[in-house]
């Protein structure tokens, strides 16, 4: 390397790039009751319970996996920060606290979230081979979000409703 300069600020770089290493992440969980699960209190059907908790338990429960890079700063405030979101949004671990409104509302938005593909989120399931869902995969598990909601007495009337479009009604056969 002939450019002092180049030197300079790679050697900066490198620096700074190991002390940031000591900003560890918080991966502490609070003390939490395994019955408030969602899987138990919902009687979630054994394959459904299955793929949440390969697709989704990361971010939305306590129950997080470390990958190896999530000891590697910045990787490491990323995958934080989505947790903490997550989590924030929905924990599956505390599932049996949640009020049974926001418990069916929840489901609805799971069940809009998993149909648009738009859970989990993009990056994971780069990162997570077993996340990935096909097409009926992911119908499958939306459906046994909503089946949950009928089953907790949930509206089939008002299922959905505050969805902004029909996108998903008519999706596939119109050109
Ligand atoms: C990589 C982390 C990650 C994974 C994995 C993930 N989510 Fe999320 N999820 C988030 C974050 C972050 C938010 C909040 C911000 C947003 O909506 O994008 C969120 C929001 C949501 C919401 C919205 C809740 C609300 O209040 O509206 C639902 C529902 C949801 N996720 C369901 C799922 C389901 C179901 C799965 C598994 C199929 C899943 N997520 C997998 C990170 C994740």
């Amino acid at each position: 390397m002939k450019n002092p300069r180049v030197k300079k600020i790679l050697l900066a770089l490198l620096v700074l790039f190991v002390l940031i290493q000591f900003v560890r992440i918080d991966r502490s969980v609070p003390k939490y009751e395994s019955s408030h699960d969602f899987a138990v209190v919902t009687h979630a059907p054994p394959q459904m319970e299955q793929r949440i908790k390969s697709s989704c338990y990361d971010c939305h429960s306590y129950e997080t996996h470390y990958p190896w890079y999530s000891q590697v700063a910045p990787v490491s405030w990323f995958l934080r920060k989505h947790i903490k979101e997550g989590r924030k949004h929905l924990n599956f671990s505390t599932w049996g606290k949640v009020k049974h409104n926001t418990q069916l509302h929840l489901l609805e938005e799971a069940y809009e979230e998993v149909m648009e593909g738009e859970m989990p989120l993009r990056a994971y399931v780069l990162m997570h081979g077993e996340a990935k869902m096909n097409e009926a995969e992911r119908k499958e598990l939306a459906e046994g979000f909503k089946q949950i909601y009928l089953d907790m007495g949930g509206d089939p009337q008002t299922f959905g409703e505050e969805d902004e479009g029909e996108e998903h009604e008519h999706e596939e056969h119109e050109h």
